[in-house]
């Protein structure tokens, strides 16, 4: 049951009925009466994710005594920018399957994939506008920015076995944890609110979307598309460069470097992930990215410990450490 979604689902009671008025917020941005895109709408709009970017604007709400009557808004505006960057995420990977469906660029084709992505951001945006402050517009459209950032940078990094891991990290804290992190904050101090209480709150969100990221690439190593969910390997098919690796890759002699290479670059390798696996050790490599994973949940949970205990406060170090197992 740990990592499970059932397991989630109990982390997230103390948020039940904002969580519901999130989805129905949701669903209804989502809407749309071209029956063209209604067909496509339908597709993203009834496989759910797991919602953790959203539950984490009304938990940190919650445990920071900051909820207003605007926050299921806000946490539904994360989830659709999310959206959007999976829709597109999926052309970039060359994905097949997404929440156990097909992706948009498989289902349809990667044009219908960039519109649908562009018509999520804008539904996201127009939401944003329609609220009493500024302040979601503003930190959402910077962290738009910032995702975008990460993903080009990202791109022009592919095969890059030296990749210092600060810059690895930089990466992911770019295109993953800046939503994690404006998801904290905002809950924490949307409408305007304490500044202060906001930044520590959005350095525990960074922290925890950087431990997801990694724990995402060992997923993408380890784990099975019937249980994850979505299409494994897509990494070392894509050239990406991933912690896990780079830890694998330092490891390796010159010989065993040479074959991690090979498994990348060489053409007409059916499964490129399991041959890595046949040339170096992932599995230490793995674990070393599963430690960093842990230091950085641990730090969060530093920072969590900072505000007052409630229930709130005990579903994000529930949800926190879901982090850590999640098998979906
Ligand atoms: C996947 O995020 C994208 C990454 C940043 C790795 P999630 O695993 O949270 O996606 P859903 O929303 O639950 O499908
Ligand atoms: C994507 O990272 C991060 C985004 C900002 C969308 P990944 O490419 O690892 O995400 P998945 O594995 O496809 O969900
Ligand atoms: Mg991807
Ligand atoms: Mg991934």
């Amino acid at each position: 049951m740990k990592g499970s979604k059932a397991a989630l689902a109990e982390l997230l009671l103390p948020v039940a009925p904002e969580m519901e008025r999130m989805r129905a917020i949701l669903s209804a941005q989502i809407l749309e009466s071209s029956p063209a895109v209604s067909d496509m709408t339908d597709h993203v709009a009834r496989f759910q994710g797991k919602q953790l970017r959203g539950a984490l604007v009304l938990l940190t709400g919650e445990a920071t005594g900051n909820t207003t009557d605007e926050h299921a808004a806000v946490a539904a505006i994360v989830e659709l920018i999310h959206l959007a960057t999976l829709v597109h995420d999926d052309i970039l990977d060359g994905a097949e399957v997404r929440r156990r469906v097909a992706c948009v660029n498989q289902r349809w084709d990667n044009q219908i994939a960039v519109l649908l992505g562009d018509f999520l951001y804008a539904r996201a945006f127009a939401l944003s506008t329609q609220l009493s402050s500024r302040l979601c517009s503003r930190l959402l459209a910077d962290t738009t920015r910032t995702l975008c950032v990460g993903e080009i940078e990202q791109s022009t990094r592919r095969f890059d076995f030296e990749m210092s891991l600060a810059d690895y990290e930089k990466i992911a804290g770019q295109k993953t944890a800046s939503l994690y992190s404006a998801a904290c904050e905002l809950g924490a101090r949307y409408p305007g609110g304490n500044q202060e209480l906001g930044a520590r709150m959005a350095e525990a969100g960074r922290c925890l979307g950087l431990a997801f990221q990694i724990v995402d690439d060992c997923l993408d190593l380890t784990a099975r598309e019937e249980e994850l969910g979505k299409t494994v390997g897509t990494d070392v098919e894509d050239g990406k460069v991933t912690l896990p690796v780079l830890h694998a890759y330092r490891a390796s002699g010159e010989h065993a470097r040479a074959a991690i290479r090979d498994a990348y670059t060489q053409p007409d390798v059916p499964d490129r992930r399991a041959a890595l696996f046949a040339v170096c050790d992932v599995s230490a490599g793995v674990a070393e990215a599963e430690a960093r994973a842990r230091a950085l949940v641990d730090s969060a949970l530093e920072i969590l410990a900072t505000l007052p205990p409630s229930d709130a406060s005990r579903s994000m170090e529930g949800l926190f450490q879901f982090v850590l197992s999640r098998n979906q």
